[in-house]
């Protein structure tokens, strides 16, 4: 039987430009004492890997992913750190809002729940800045950089010859909060 096509995808947030920009000002500056910056149309937080899937489970996860119902928030990047196992550098949240880890969990479930995956349950939320980092690099302090996240993504990853290459799939937007 020829083999089903596969896709390799994940869910994520993605930054807006000027927050993607002030970012790879950060990674630009990190990297001179050694490592590579993610290119800055690449830079974002996954909120679930789900690896490579046959095609045609594709509609499900949208499905899926559909049926969230989440509000929208601000993260606030503060927290550069040097993950020595992985060799890269990522930026994280001091203060994490608990709507992020909601997001994320609330999407597992329905991964594992609609979906039959089996989604890795520990959510570690972070934007990877620099990879192939040998040494720990001294990191500057950063100011707390606002990034207001308004929709979650699907998207697919794919290899090319010049590095990772992320489509696009599908976006959903998150619940606008009435003023209190
Ligand atoms: P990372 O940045 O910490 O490496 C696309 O590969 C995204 O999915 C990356 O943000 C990567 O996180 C994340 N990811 C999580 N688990 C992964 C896995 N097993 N293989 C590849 N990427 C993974």
């Amino acid at each position: 039987m020829a083999n089903l096509p596969t896709l390799r995808l994940f869910f994520a947030l993605w930054p807006p430009p000027a927050v993607a920009a002030a970012l790879q000002r950060v990674a630009t500056e990190i990297a001179r004492s050694g490592g590579r910056p993610m290119r800055v149309e690449t830079l974002h937080m996954t909120l679930d890997f789900v690896g490579a899937i046959a095609a045609d489970r594709l509609p499900a996860l949208i499905a899926a992913a559909a049926g969230i119902r989440a509000p929208g928030f601000t993260l606030s990047l503060d927290r550069l750190e040097y993950v020595r196992r992985k060799g890269i550098v990522w930026i994280a949240c001091s203060e994490s809002p608990p709507a992020l880890a909601a997001l994320a969990s609330d999407l597992k479930a329905s991964l594992r729940r609609d979906c039959g995956l089996d989604p890795e349950p520990r959510f570690l939320a972070h934007v990877t800045l620099l990879r192939n980092v040998h040494a720990a690099p001294s990191l500057p302090a950063v100011p707390p950089l606002a990034w207001p996240v308004r929709d979650f993504l699907l998207v697919r990853s794919e290899t090319r010859p010049q590095g990772a290459h992320y489509t696009e799939v599908a976006r959903w937007p998150l619940c606008v909060l009435a003023p209190g």
